[in-house]
């Protein structure tokens, strides 16, 4: 079992070159080496969700055998899902080629769901920069088929040696305790191991670096079959300082402490007793975690937290998971991270902070119903985030803090943890430090010129909260003055500290129209500027006549890759790519977009803003996007937000002309108004409609609020007018909150 300190530094200074070789070849680039473990039987599906940040990204997810591909063109700040049936899953007992590659052109984040019928588990996958050469396994003691994978995504061959604890059978053979073996793992190669027994403390070292995934197939505690799913750290990412605290005022949960150094000296902490646990080589102590603790080891431990009591909470009856604990000494001040639907779902932070300075997506922390707890001056705050889908960021201005990410329903639960990864991307947006200065009268911002230009703003359009307060400009900056008495600026008192809280805004002339939006905060010792802003949207079809006309939303200006979940969230600063179409064979079909008119709400007439009017493109930012195909049109425009509203609907009046009408209103195109009215003949066009988009805000109290609504499903076919507007309002109210308007219009009125 005694490692020879020669070797191990031989490998660790191979490991050196290899990530020095990762970082040559393009510090954007991202991948992420993983495998779809469990054996299920029942049909189960491996969610990867691909979370960007400030970037658009083109992310590519492989398989060799059976073979994978699928490339998707994800947006900046956006999430794409990407599943894989259980054919990608490892049944095999030898190495297969199932191992799962994500590669990514820009920093991106994956998240990873294991989903069956009656059982799940999540983890957060570690770009291969965190991969390492050596690991130890952390199973539960009970239970069927304890197990664990290896992958190999970075090297043509590696060669992985495997020393048991418990019993392993490889090739034919069992390796009992302290026995070991070596296989040899090509590149997008897997192999998965299970056995009865506890495999807590088998050690995986392999010349090369390589990522190890660790779980059960069932754990059956609360019901009858659960799959744990944790992807594992390397010994040299261990930290030796944990804070845990129970997850849902659980009691009965356990926590998993390996050592892989000699004499490891552990002390356990908490309000009512101290412990101390002496460690050797490969060892570990399984304890019940009835409260808070805090580990302190003389060496590097690896601790993961088994999630198993069921305490009567939304639901009574869950399902227990599997994560990692990371060390109490994070980096990072921002995550995004996943939910799903399905559960009641949870966030729980750990930091040092004993006042809520966080901003989870967009709102303060006590914005949202959440519980604080606290030992030795370090605090957990756990928050519902009831059945929220899809991305959230969670953001403190200084202080670096890890979360646990989990959610619960009836015989069904996921988890896992982030705060241990050494790579990860920047947070989107957030201007630099540096650009907003903290003076003792007030303070100053300086605004890339760059996001002017996007933006099509001047530097005068360029104010704060009081519009009189206007940047001006300053080499390739917009400079900005910002009193803290005036001009808007708020003044917040809290715990001894002072904020002055103020908004610059970029804003389309004569108009409430934001298409930039930096919240600016001042507290006298620190600085930091906040700006999270998004605006779900949702898209539409509704069909009319005989024709389906569609409008469908992209995630970027080529038109290859369909937004499919939803809501889909677009930063402020960037762009909507949007499609319209008369879906029908008739190649003689012209289809026009007449208007298009944005406002905060649906029914709205004082706050109106045309992105295109008459045929005329009101919108400077936006740009039509030449198709052969007459029955297509396609946009692109910048996006924008009103003033303090978080929403904005779009409501378009499409066109469909018969060419054999030509000259018709659709090869008219842009009308000035004066000829508006002689154009207007109902005969020139065959019928119009009404398309809207509008977001969603998903809330707690809408449990059924669309997250994923396939637009085919919502393409509906009808030839009697009377039907389709029943439908329509059955569609509305399912899709906004907002009910009284008409989604179609007839012409001929
Ligand atoms: C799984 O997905 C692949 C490709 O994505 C497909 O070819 C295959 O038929 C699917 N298998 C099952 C069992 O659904
Ligand atoms: C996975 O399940 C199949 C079918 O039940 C079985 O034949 C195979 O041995 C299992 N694989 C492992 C690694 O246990
Ligand atoms: C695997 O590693 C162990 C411990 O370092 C060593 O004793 C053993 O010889 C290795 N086995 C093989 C097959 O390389
Ligand atoms: C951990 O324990 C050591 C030795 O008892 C002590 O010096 C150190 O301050 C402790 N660290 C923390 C973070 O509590
Ligand atoms: C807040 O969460 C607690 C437990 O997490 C729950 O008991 C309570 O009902 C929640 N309150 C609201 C308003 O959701
Ligand atoms: C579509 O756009 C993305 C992002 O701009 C780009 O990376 C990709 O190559 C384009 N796809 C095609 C098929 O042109
Ligand atoms: C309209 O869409 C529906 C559903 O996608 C499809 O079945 C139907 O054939 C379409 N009708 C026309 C005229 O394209
Ligand atoms: C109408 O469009 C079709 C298909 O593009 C074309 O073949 C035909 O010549 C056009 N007819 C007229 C009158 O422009």
């Amino acid at each position: 079992m005694m490692e020879q300190p020669k070797e191990t530094k031989q490998w660790r200074l191979y490991i050196f070159f290899i990530l020095m070789g990762i970082c040559a070849i393009g510090q954007a680039q991202r991948s992420f080496v993983t495998a779809f473990m469990d054996n299920l039987s029942t049909p189960t599906t491996f969610q990867l969700y691909l979370v960007t940040y400030d970037k658009e990204a083109t992310v590519t997810v492989t398989v060799k055998q059976p073979s994978f591909t699928k490339t998707v063109y994800i947006d900046r700040d956006s999430t794409t899902l990407v599943t894989l049936n259980e054919s990608y899953m490892i049944t095999e007992k030898q190495v297969t080629s199932k191992a799962i590659l994500v590669e990514s052109d820009v920093d991106i984040s994956v998240y990873a769901f294991t989903t069956a019928g009656d059982t799940s588990d999540a983890t957060a996958c570690l770009p291969l920069e965190d991969l390492g050469t050596e690991y130890y396994i952390s199973t539960p003691a009970t239970g069927e088929k304890k197990q664990f994978s290896i992958a190999n995504g970075l090297e043509k061959t590696v060669l992985v040696n495997v020393t048991a604890s418990g019993s392993i059978t490889y090739n034919g053979v069992v390796y009992t305790s302290g026995q070991s073996f070596s296989i040899s793992l090509g590149y997008q190669q897997a192999i998965q191991f299970q056995s009865s027994e506890d495999l807590t403390t088998t050690r995986i070292s392999s010349t090369d670096p390589v990522a190890v995934i660790s779980g059960q197939r069932c754990y059956s505690l609360m019901s009858a079959c659960d799959t744990l799913v944790e992807q594992l750290y390397p010994v040299e990412k261990w930290g030796t300082f944990f804070v845990v605290f129970p997850l849902l005022d659980h009691t009965e949960d356990s926590i998993t402490i390996i050592a892989a150094n000699p004499e490891t000296t552990i002390s356990i902490e908490s309000l009512r007793e101290s412990n101390q646990y002496n460690l050797q080589e490969a060892s570990f102590t399984r304890l019940p975690l009835s409260e808070a603790v805090i580990i302190n080891s003389s060496q590097p431990i690896m601790v993961t937290y088994l999630f198993q009591d069921s305490k009567p909470n939304i639901v009574t009856d869950y399902d227990p998971f599997l994560a990692t604990v990371p060390p109490s000494s994070p980096s990072r001040k921002f995550y995004k991270f996943i939910t799903q639907r399905r559960y009641y779902n949870f966030l729980m932070i750990v930091s040092r902070d004993s006042s809520p300075q966080f901003f989870l997506d967009q709102h303060p922390l006590n914005f949202y119903n959440v519980s604080m707890k606290e030992l030795n001056g370090f605090y957990a705050w756990e928050v519902s985030m009831g059945n929220a889908d899809g991305q959230h960021e969670i953001y403190h201005q200084s202080l670096p803090f890890t979360i646990y990410v989990y959610g619960i329903e009836k015989f069904v639960s996921y988890g896992y943890s982030m705060g241990q990864e050494t790579i990860y991307p920047d947070p989107p947006y957030i201007p630099k430090p540096g650009a907003l200065h903290c003076l003792s009268h007030g303070a100053e911002y300086q605004l890339p010129i760059h996001l002017l230009s996007e933006a099509n703003l001047n530097v005068w359009d360029v104010h704060l909260e009081d519009p009189e307060c206007q940047a001006e400009l300053n080499e390739n900056v917009a400079l900005i003055k910002i009193p803290f008495s005036g001009c808007g600026s708020s003044v917040l008192n809290e715990d001894d500290k002072t904020y002055y809280i103020n908004t610059i805004y970029g804003t389309i002339p004569k108009t409430s129209i934001h298409r930039i939006e930096i919240p600016v905060i001042c507290e006298m010792e620190t600085k930091e500027t906040l700006d999270f802003t998004f605006q779900p949207k949702v898209t539409d079809v509704v069909s009319f006549g005989h024709y389906n006309v569609s409008l469908k939303l992209y995630q970027a200006a080529n038109f290859t890759d369909l937004v499919s979940e939803y809501p889909h969230q677009v930063d402020i600063h960037g762009s909507l790519h949007v499609e319209f179409e008369v879906e029908s064979d008739d190649a003689n079909l012209q289809i026009l977009v007449e208007s298009c008119k944005a406002s905060p709400s649906l029914g709205e007439l004082e706050q109106i803003y045309y992105l295109i009017q008459d045929g005329c493109y009101q919108d400077s930012t936006l740009q039509n996007h030449q198709v052969p195909d007459q029955r297509l049109q396609r946009f692109t425009f910048h996006a924008f937000k009103f003033d303090n509203l978080p929403e904005v609907y779009v409501s378009c009046n499409v066109i469909v002309c018969h060419n054999a009408t030509s000259p018709n209103r659709c090869t008219q195109g842009c009308l000035l108004s004066r000829h508006r009215r002689d154009a207007r003949s109902w005969r020139q066009h065959l019928a119009s409609a009404r398309l809207s988009q509008g977001p969603i805000m998903v809330t707690s109290d809408e449990p059924q609020s669309p997250g994923t609504v396939p637009i085919s499903a919502l393409v509906v076919v009808i030839g009697i007018m009377g039907l389709l507007s029943v439908l329509g309002l059955v569609l509305q109210k399912r899709h906004y909150r907002k009910h009284e308007y008409t989604l179609l219009q007839n012409t001929s009125n």
